[in-house]
């Protein structure tokens, strides 16, 4: 697997495996199977109420620990510091964990610099090996590392073919935070599955438009988290490094972008309000 060097020397698969909306009832059998079928790195969350399942896959796959990239993501509005520490190691006492991998802010939260704080300090304390965000968008991101000490290692945001988010993107490589793309296959929506430009560019390669729109991304040494409860479409989704897209193909799909996420909101209508949150 193709691993991606972080900001703090880790290396992080650049293609793991998302859990968003996996029934906690099947959450441990889809993670056996992507387990079963290379995948190495989970990415989960408080929010999913599947954090458990995911660690107790882990445990019976065998496979050790250290070989995997575990992610969760912290979930609770304006927490203070105390609570901000409390609440990451409420994850690793639900997922029996000495350390995650990587934590991050799942969202902006109201006082995110507190939140941040408790990160780094847990951080020095081993409970986590990296710390990150997820849908900061300018604003945020940069109130958020004014004053921080650590940079964060990644910005998970939702980045595809139809929102390829290239404003945040140049950003992000300004300050060396990578992107982590959340809904890569677009949530399998507009189609995206039988998408005439990503059908003709997966065809010249044997590929399907879900390879296509994955390759896409990966190419841009964008990270990606697919999600899949199926075994075959687990299988087909990490089957995306034998084969790039030349510089016409990439064309062709940066084409498709609509700068507009899936809700339908332009990037800019993606600023922090708190009163929306
Ligand atoms: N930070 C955030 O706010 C945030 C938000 C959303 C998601 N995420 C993370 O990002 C991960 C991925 O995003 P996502 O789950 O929302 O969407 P996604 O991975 O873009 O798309 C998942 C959908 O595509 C289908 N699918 C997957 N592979 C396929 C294939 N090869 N052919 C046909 N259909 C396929 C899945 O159906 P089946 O399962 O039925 O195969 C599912 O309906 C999540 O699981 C989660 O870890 C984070």
């Amino acid at each position: 697997m193709e691993t991606i060097t972080l900001n703090n020397g880790m290396k992080m698969p650049i293609l793991g495996y998302g859990v968003y909306l996996v029934d906690p009832a099947v959450t441990e059998r889809c993670v056996l199977d992507a387990i079963s079928v290379g995948y190495r790195s989970l990415d989960t969350a408080q929010y999913y109420e599947n954090e458990a399942m995911v660690a107790s896959a882990v445990r019976k796959s065998g496979v050790p620990r250290d070989e995997f990239f575990i992610t969760s993501k912290l979930c609770q509005t304006h927490p203070s510091y105390a609570q901000a520490k409390e609440n990451v190691k409420g994850s690793l006492r639900r997922m029996k964990l000495d350390y995650l991998d990587l934590m991050l802010i799942h969202w902006p939260m109201g006082n995110d610099s507190d939140i941040w704080q408790a990160f780094e300090d847990l951080v020095k304390e081993g409970y986590l090996r990296a710390i990150g965000v997820s849908n900061f968008y300018p604003e945020t991101y940069e109130a958020l590392v004014k004053n921080a000490s650590v940079i964060p290692v990644l910005n998970q945001i939702e980045t595809h073919v139809f929102y390829q988010q290239r404003p945040m993107v140049a950003l992000m490589g300004k300050y060396g935070t990578a992107v982590e793309s959340w809904g890569p296959l677009a949530e399998g929506m507009n189609g995206i599955f039988t998408h005439p430009v990503l059908t003709e560019v997966g065809a010249a390669h044997g590929k399907t438009a879900a390879q296509v729109a994955l390759r896409f991304l990966i190419q841009q040494n964008i990270i990606v988290i697919p999600k899949s409860v199926h075994k075959e479409r687990m299988i087909q989704n990490m089957d995306v490094f034998d084969f790039s897209l030349s510089d016409d193909e990439m064309a062709a799909v940066r084409a498709l972008d609509t700068g507009h996420n899936l809700d339908g909101w332009p990037a800019d209508a993606l600023k922090y309000d708190p009163a929306q949150w």
